[in-house]
C-alpha cells in the first residue's frame, strides 16, 4: 500500500479524505477521537511543505440534503484547537466552481459530502468536480472508519488521481493484520454487547484461529450457550436490585484479565455489563485496564460503543495504552471478518 511517505508531497495541494463522522452535543464535538486520530497525517503534509490540505469528510446520513444539523462547521472549532492552526470553512463547490484558499491559510474543510446524493452514488463527476475546484495534486485516504464503503470518496476517485494512504489508516491496517494475518499467540478474543447474532461472525471467524474466545455481556447474561470448548461464557454477574443481570461478575473478570495477561494478540470487541451505569461497569474498567497496563502483545480496541468507553477512560488513566483503539467501528468488524473494503482496494488498484 502506497503511503504519503512514499511521495513528495512540497508545494502540493493534498485532498484528504478523512472520518470526521463525529459524535455532536449541543452544536460542539462531543468525541474528538476521529479527529485527533487524523492529525499525524495533517502534521507530516504540513512538516514536509504541502502548500494547502484540504479535508473532506462525511457526517452521519443527512441523505443527500443540506441538514443544518449534519453540519461539519463545529468540526472546524475542534480541528483549530488540536492544530493550533486557522482552518477555513467552505460549502461543496457547484460544478465548474472554483475554491480559493485564501493565503493565510494552510488547512480548508469542506461541507458534509453527503449534502449531496452524489457521494453515496459513487458519482465519478462529484469527485472530480472537487479535485478540480480545489486544484488538488494529491489524493489521500484517512478515512479508515468509511472504507467499507463504495462511495464518490472512497471508490470513483480513483479514476482521477492515485490514492496514498494517510498516517492513521496505515496504522489501523498494521494493527487489524497483525491481529489477523501472522497473530502472535496465544490469540484472545473478548466479546461482549448484546446480540449475539451480530458477534456469530466474529466468533466464527475467530474460532479456527483463537485460543479462547471469552464471552461477556448482555449475550452472556442472556444464557448463551456455546458448542465449543474453546469459547468461555461469564458465569457470574452482578444484578439490580430488580434482579436483572448488569455486569459480569468478579470471577469471570479475574478470569478475562488472567487470560489477557497469558494473551500475546487480544481483540476487544464490546462492552461486558451495562457501563452507562457506573454502578455497571467495573468489568469493562478492569477489561480496558488491565489490557492497557500490557506491553508485551497486540491489544486492539474496536466498537464505536467499547472504543468510546476506552477512550474516555484514557482520559483519567493517561497511562493506558493500546496498540490500537480503532476508530472504525463497522469498517475494522469488516477487515477483521476478511471482507473487500472498497475504499482500500481503490488505493491498492
Ligand atoms: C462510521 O461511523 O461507521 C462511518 O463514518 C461510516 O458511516 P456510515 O455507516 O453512515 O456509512
Amino acid at each position: 500500500m502506497k503511503t504519503i511517505k512514499d511521495i513528495d508531497v512540497k508545494n502540493k495541494n493534498v485532498l484528504v479524505r478523512v472520518d470526521y463522522n463525529v459524535p455532536l452535543k449541543n452544536g460542539e464535538v462531543e468525541s474528538d477521537l476521529r479527529i485527533r486520530s487524523s492529525l499525524p497525517t495533517i502534521e507530516y503534509l504540513l512538516e514536509n511543505g504541502a502548500n494547502k490540505i484540504i479535508l473532506i469528510s462525511h457526517l452521519g446520513r443527512p441523505e443527500g440534503k443540506e441538514k443544518p444539523e449534519f453540519s461539519l462547521s463545529p468540526v472546524v472549532k475542534a480541528l483549530e484547537k488540536l492544530t493550533r492552526q486557522k482552518v477555513g470553512f467552505y460549502p461543496l463547490p457547484k460544478s465548474n466552481e472554483k475554491i480559493s484558499i485564501e493565503d493565510d491559510l494552510k488547512i480548508a474543510l469542506l461541507e458534509n459530502l453527503r449534502f449531496n446524493p452524489s457521494e453515496e452514488e459513487n458519482s465519478e463527476e462529484f469527485i472530480k468536480n472537487i479535485i478540480e475546484a480545489t486544484n488538488a495534486d494529491l489524493y489521500v485516504q484517512d478515512g479508515f472508519a468509511v472504507i467499507h464503503r463504495a462511495h464518490a470518496s472512497t471508490d470513483a476517485v480513483k479514476k482521477f488521481l492515485p490514492i496514498y494512504a494517510g498516517l492513521l489508516l496505515e496504522k489501523e491496517i498494521e494493527n487489524l493484520e497483525k491481529a489477523t494475518k501472522s497473530p502472535e499467540k496465544p490469540i484472545l478474543v473478548i466479546i461482549g454487547g448484546s446480540k449475539i447474532e451480530d458477534k456469530k461472525p466474529l466468533i466464527e471467524k475467530f474460532l479456527p484461529i483463537a485460543d479462547k474466545i471469552i464471552v461477556g455481556g448482555k449475550i452472556a447474561a442472556d444464557g448463551y450457550k456455546p458448542d465449543n470448548k474453546k469459547i468461555y461464557v461469564a458465569e457470574d454477574f452482578d444484578e439490580n436490585a430488580a434482579g436483572a443481570k448488569l455486569d459480569i461478575g468478579p470471577l469471570s473478570t479475574a478470569k478475562i484479565a488472567e487470560d489477557i495477561n497469558n494473551s500475546k494478540t487480544i481483540i476487544w470487541n464490546g462492552l461486558l455489563g451495562y457501563a452507562e451505569d457506573p454502578a455497571f461497569a467495573t468489568s469493562s474498567i478492569i477489561t480496558a485496564e488491565v489490557l492497557g497496563d500490557k506491553d508485551d502483545a497486540t491489544t486492539i480496541v474496536c466498537g464505536g460503543d467499547t472504543t468510546g468507553f476506552v477512550e474516555n477512560l484514557v482520559k483519567t488513566h493517561p497511562k493506558l495504552h493500546y496498540s490500537l483503539i480503532s476508530t472504525g467501528g463497522g469498517a475494522a468488524l469488516e477487515f477483521l471478518l476478511g471482507k473487500k473494503l472498497p475504499g482500500l482496494e481503490a488505493i491498492e488498484s
